[in-house]
């Protein structure tokens, strides 16, 4: 299994270019399936969960191919509705194919996707709003399984702001009869842009950036030809990786706008940034200052920015108090932290982190993605070797993540 190793102390310095977005890649992919035909998707991040989606497609029956960045998905040969336990265990974001099979064929089988590293994340409100369009869906053997589902219009407000129930219901409205109107909808990027690559595609959405859509169902959709959003957690965290090693780091090919809070969290830090149009300069303090974070739906601090706001706070002045209110669970990396010498006491959702001069390298172990960015991070800052165990997790999310390291100076080697 690859660990990475890592040798810290050195302020990272340089420019990286920021990746598409995995989350915002994920619907649109899911999104093909509505339309038979050649869809391209450019800036399509090449990540271990891009390709079980595309796997998950292939067994639909779709051909995808994968060129670069450019991904190509032919969906006129879909003949299958069943989304495998096998998949949709190693990746939960699979349930996105539920809406679109039950728009296009009336079917679909897809397996529950089961617990995961930080709680049981229900997709009740994915199936309760399916079932106000009309689809009579049973669970057997493990599966969601719809049949003979003619889609209608409805009106549905959503009691937790959920993006994948969000992007889920849109997909399903957009070819259902009737109007649907989806209330209390999440605003983060992904979603909004989900939305306009539908719109591009004869899909009829009013409200969108607000939190009430309104989704006149269309007969037929054009396929997909679009350039995926650049990532903002990942532009994040190397925002969080200059504020940590005391650098200056440009991030290049971003929309600031997409992650004003954690920005506006590093500045309050003690970073100095410089916005430009697609870009931003990020210059770290001597030592950041200790800041208090709630993570909120967007336009809020988002939840996959915790971990790692939790490994900047663990070397800053003063004492930072960080609470997770989407997903109360999500803490596997404070236990971890705490063996480079980080200081954090977690009391159920909130972590009170005493920020400590200097931590010490240590061997680590991932437990999931951002967990494992934020262990990341704490070792490129951290005096000493850090080896990080089951990287896999951060293959999940992050494209070239130790080249993309090393080319701002950091000691950082993949090992076997
Ligand atoms: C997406 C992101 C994930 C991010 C999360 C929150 C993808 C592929 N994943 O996950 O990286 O951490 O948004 O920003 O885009 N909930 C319910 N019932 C449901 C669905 C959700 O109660 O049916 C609750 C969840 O338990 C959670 C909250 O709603 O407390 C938000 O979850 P949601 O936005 O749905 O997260 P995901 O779409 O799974």
């Amino acid at each position: 299994m690859d660990k990475l190793r890592i040798t810290g102390g050195r302020p990272l310095q340089g420019t990286v270019r920021i990746s598409g977005a995995k989350n915002a890649a994920l619907p649109v992919m899911a999104a093909t399936l509505l339309a038979p035909g050649v869809h391209r998707l450019r800036n399509v991040p090449r990540l271990r969960d891009t390709r079980t989606f595309a796997r998950v497609l292939e067994l639909l029956g779709a051909k995808v191919e994968f060129e670069g960045n450019l991904l190509t998905i032919d969906t006129q040969g879909v003949n299958s509705v069943e989304a495998p336990y096998e998949l949709v265990k190693t990746m939960r974001a699979s349930i996105y194919v539920l809406g679109p099979l039950l728009a296009r064929f009336g079917e679909a089988r897809v397996s529950l996707p089961g617990g995961c590293a930080w709680g049981p994340r229900p997709v009740n409100l994915h199936l309760t709003g399916l079932q106000a369009m009309g689809a009579a869906l049973e669970i057997e053997h493990g599966y969601i399984v719809g049949r003979g589902v003619k889609l209608k219009g409805a009106t549905i407000g959503f009691d937790v702001v959920s993006v994948g129930a969000t992007a889920q219901l849109m997909m399903a409205a957009v070819l259902a009869e009737g109007t649907t109107v989806l209330e209390n909808v999440a605003l983060e990027p992904d979603i909004t842009v989900l939305g306009e690559v539908l719109v591009a595609c004869g899909a009829r959405i009013d409200g969108l950036g607000s939190r009430r859509l309104s989704i006149q169902g269309v007969r037929s959709l054009r396929p997909i030809d679009t350039a995926i959003i650049p990532d903002r957690i990942e532009a994040a965290t190397f925002a969080a990786a200059a504020a940590m090693t005391g650098g200056k780091i440009r991030l290049e090919g971003v929309a600031p706008d997409h992650f004003e809070a954690p920005l506006r969290k590093l500045e309050e830090a003690g970073c100095t940034l410089l916005r430009e149009a697609g870009a931003v300069t990020v210059s770290g303090p001597g030592r950041p200052r200790a800041v208090n974070v709630v993570t909120q739906p967007f336009p809020g601090f988002p939840t996959d920015m915790q971990a790692q706001m939790i490994a900047v706070c663990a070397l800053a002045d003063g004492t930072s108090v960080i609470e997770d209110t989407i997903y109360v669970d999500r803490f596997t990396h404070v236990p971890e932290l705490a063996r480079m010498g980080a200081r954090i006491e977690l009391k159920g959702n909130v972590a009170v982190v005493k920020g400590v001069e200097r931590l010490s390298g240590a061997q680590v172990m991932a437990t999931d993605l951002r967990a494992s960015a934020s262990l990341v991070l704490a070792a490129l800052a951290a005096e000493g070797e850090s080896l990080i165990d089951r990287i896999y997790h951060l293959d999940r999310g992050y494209e070239t993540l130790e080249t993309k390291f090393a080319a701002l100076g950091a000691r950082i080697e993949r090992v076997s």
